[in-house]
């Protein structure tokens, strides 16, 4: 940690991957008034090269030289999800802060683990669910605590997208190593309904499916949870590019180049075009840091769209006097009586959100929402998405927690 003029602590971070993940994050970094991004680990040359000739920070070809320097307070592991458990605790036993992206692990044994390790080790270790620090969820979820609208009941989220055919890894296709829609996308769409709802889930029937022998990963769930509190939602998401949920949701979405008028299943024509695994990877490779299909998301930040973002689909939530679904600037509220529009043009976005958790964790001690408890319930649901799908029966599970708010 080092002292910026004003007498602010300043937290000097590192990034171990700089893929497409990261590059989504590295704008908001670099904005944050007390975040100082100084270094970056890699097994990819050409990656390390981009960060050093445009960031201008350190460079290491290997994770553990990461965790070893003394140069860094805190590491954002952004790495294919099979090595987050190797690298969190690389970095907690060098007694560095983790955030780590979702899914945290990919088993509750791995998780425990983790969160011991930074127990042991008096780090804090914190989960990037950013779309859950949304202005928009966090508002709803004031909506939730103050009772304005009365109770809250139903849930129901929708998302239909091209997840599956966009630019893939061999991992993002590979279910043992997390790959496919619950995997890469459950956690995002979970966690906001475990935020707004009250976080513990008591049972999860679900379903997911494998629709294409040639993209052999999960493509889809449904699912239908049910809260400790009573609370019901249906989680529902297909990246098979045929519908596309945008059309229903006035461009409240995650992308940022939906051309208008939009073009149907764009994604699989381009992969098709592409024709070989190899040429895929390419496409890929520019999605990450420093590449040239990086998105608005991951450019500088003044091209940032003036509305923050947040995960694609129509979520309606409902509250026994009124239902609330997101617009463009902010919520609209459909109460007994009247339609009231509730303007949300902060600028600021979900990536904020964490970065401050993470910030108010280390530099004041507080607890964040996103921690690893928080992270290990989330996962205890995306697993629970599986296990109902091949029982065919309904999962009741026990890691669950409150909402930290
Ligand atoms: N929060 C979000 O919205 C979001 C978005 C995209 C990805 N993610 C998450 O980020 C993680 C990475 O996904 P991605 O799409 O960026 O993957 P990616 O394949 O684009 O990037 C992974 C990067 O890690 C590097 N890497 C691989 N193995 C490594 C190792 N052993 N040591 C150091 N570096 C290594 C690769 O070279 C690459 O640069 C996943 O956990 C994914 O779920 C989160």
């Amino acid at each position: 940690m080092t002292i910026a003029d004003n007498n602010s602590p300043v937290l000097n971070l590192g990034i171990i991957g700089l893929g497409g993940g990261a590059s989504q994050m590295i704008p908001a970094f670099l904005k944050h008034p007390h975040i100082n991004l100084m270094a970056a680990a890699d097994i990819d040359q050409e990656q390390l090269d981009r960060f050093r000739s445009e960031l201008h920070g350190d460079t290491y070809s290997s994770a553990e030289a990461l965790c070893q320097s003394n140069n860094v307070d805190v590491i954002y592991i952004a790495t294919p999800n099979q090595f987050h458990i190797e690298h969190a605790l690389m970095a907690l036993e060098n007694k560095k802060h983790v955030l780590i992206e979702k899914p945290m692990t990919l088993t509750l044994d791995d998780a425990d683990e983790m969160i011991r390790a930074a127990r042991r080790n008096e780090m804090q270790l914190t989960v990037n669910v950013k779309h859950s620090f949304e202005p928009r969820i966090r508002k709803i979820r004031e909506m939730v605590l103050n009772g304005e609208l009365g109770r809250l009941r139903m849930l129901n989220y929708w998302y239909f997208n091209d997840w599956l055919y966009s630019p893939r890894t061999k991992e993002e296709l590979t279910p043992e190593l997390g790959g496919g829609v619950p995997w890469r996308q459950g956690p995002h769409q979970i966690d906001i309904l475990r935020t707004i709802a009250g976080g513990q889930v008591r049972s999860v029937r679900a379903m997911t499916g494998v629709w294409d022998e040639n993209r052999p990963v999960a493509g889809h769930y449904s699912s239908f949870l049910e809260f400790e509190n009573g609370v019901v939602a249906t989680a529902v998401y297909s990246g098979y590019d045929h519908f596309n949920s945008r059309e229903f949701t006035y461009r409240v979405d995650e992308g940022d180049d939906w051309p208008d008028p939009p073009v149907h299943a764009r994604a699989r024509a381009a992969l098709r075009q592409a024709g070989s695994a190899e040429a895929e990877t390419a496409m890929k490779r520019e999605r990450r840091f420093g590449g040239s299909g990086r998105t608005a998301q991951g450019a500088a930040p003044d091209q940032r769209r003036p509305t923050p973002w947040i995960l694609g689909g129509p979520l309606v939530v409902s509250f026994d006097k009124g239902d609330v679904r997101l617009t463009p600037d902010g919520l609209l509220v459909y109460g007994d009586e009247s339609k009231q529009e509730v303007s949300l043009t902060s600028g600021r976005d979900g990536r904020d959100g964490v970065i401050d958790q993470v910030y108010d964790a280390v530099v004041h001690g507080k607890r964040p929402a996103n921690d690893g408890e928080w992270g290990m319930a989330t996962l205890e649901v995306v697993l629970a998405l599986f296990q109902s799908g091949q029982e065919r029966k309904e999962i009741y599970l026990s890691h669950q927690i409150a909402t930290i708010d």
